[in-house]
């Protein structure tokens, strides 16, 4: 049976180890071992009913008094830890208040120039009342060309430069569209006049060089209503271009052209003189009246209804306003180039604002 040397060697041992737990979680397991529920000083309580009465009471009171001991030792110890710990986390964590900022995503981060002049675009038409409107990247044969008004062996198509994928079972084949044009007709397809749509976003063909990258950017326009004339085709191209450009005037030239799906069709160039570069025509975009053949195919009819349609390269006029050479750098990921010509997080183009300011 325990003997008070036993006792003191144990409170030797105890508080050696007590003294000796270099974290909170070493000084638990200390106090588990010691007087935990089977714990050794918790077990010499236990054995105190097989003492002899006499002796009962007195190493009761020495057990007793070796746990308030402990006990006393465990606090004292885990206040120490403790302090030591917060002055640890503090001394860590502290933060030198007179260092400069440094900078954070907003001053880091840069708007592509191509997503800068979408915004840009798609503030000044909505002004002018136009939604956006989506379409996805892979279209029909049917949507990109039947029912604009080109027929399978049209010659248009050879121009286009079509990607293509692989035809299905029943010989239809999907491709990547080659204009946005295709959302001229979904528009017509869910949607009664009048409507006034802008469609931006990827087109992809078969070309590469200085100007032409495989994949690159359009924005299609469409209004279709009962009186719809080229007068407002004119007047909304030539708002359009003052207030992208930024200048009270523009000199636009409506040259004429062919696309099937409108009826006259025209090219426009503007006069570069607008953007510093005097004597030049810059060609921005195609255009025309909406062809009759392609409100039948939407089921729309031309006998009421009738509109303007028109495509323009959204690389292009970035090139043009901002003064980019390679279109190619527009999509090497070149971060270097990104950081020189890409705008501010908090470079918002608004009307009211300025949009390049
Ligand atoms: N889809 C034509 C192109 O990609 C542009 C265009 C759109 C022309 C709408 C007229 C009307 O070249």
């Amino acid at each position: 049976m325990s003997s008070g040397t036993d006792l003191s060697r144990l409170e030797d041992d105890v508080l050696t180890e007590v003294a000796g737990a270099g974290d909170l979680a070493a000084l638990d397991a200390v106090r588990v071992s010691a007087i935990g529920k089977k714990g050794r000083i918790s077990e010499l309580m236990a054995q105190l009913g097989k003492l002899p009465a006499e002796e009962r009471k007195a190493f009761g009171a020495a057990v007793n008094a070796l746990k308030t001991k402990v006990s006393d030792a465990l606090d004292a110890r885990k206040a120490t830890l403790e302090t030591a710990a917060l002055s640890a986390r503090l001394a860590n964590e502290r933060a030198d208040v007179t260092l400069p900022v440094r900078a954070g995503a907003e001053v880091l981060g840069r708007i592509h120039p191509v997503s800068q002049v979408l915004d840009e675009c798609i503030e000044i038409f909505a002004d002018l009342g136009f939604e956006v409107a989506e379409g996805p990247d892979i279209e029909t044969d049917d949507l990109n060309f039947t029912k604009l008004n080109i027929p399978a062996e049209h010659p248009a198509r050879q121009e286009h430069d079509t990607f293509y994928f692989n035809p299905k079972p029943d010989g239809s084949r999907l491709l990547l569209r080659t204009h946005t044009s295709p959302v001229q007709i979904r528009t017509m397809q869910n949607k009664t006049p009048p409507i006034r749509i802008i469609a931006p976003g990827r087109v992809y063909r078969c070309d590469s060089d200085q100007t032409h990258t495989p994949m690159f950017h359009q924005i299609e326009g469409l209004v279709i209503d009962e009186k719809t004339h080229m007068g407002h085709l004119k007047w909304v191209l030539e708002e359009f271009a003052k207030a992208f450009f930024e200048v009270d005037n523009v000199t636009m030239r409506f040259r004429a052209s062919h696309f099937p799906f409108t009826e006259p069709s025209m090219e426009v160039d503007i006069d570069a003189s607008a953007i510093g570069k005097p004597g030049q025509w810059l060609e921005i975009l195609g255009c025309g009246m909406v062809h009759p053949n392609v409100l039948a195919n939407c089921g729309l009819n031309p006998e009421k209804y009738q509109g303007f349609a028109f495509g323009m390269g959204l690389d292009r006029i970035t090139m043009l306003k901002y003064g980019l050479p390679d279109l190619r750098a527009f999509f090497s990921a070149d971060l270097r180039w990104l950081r020189h010509y890409g705008f501010s997080l908090l470079d918002q183009p608004t009307l009211g604002g300025g949009l390049s300011s």
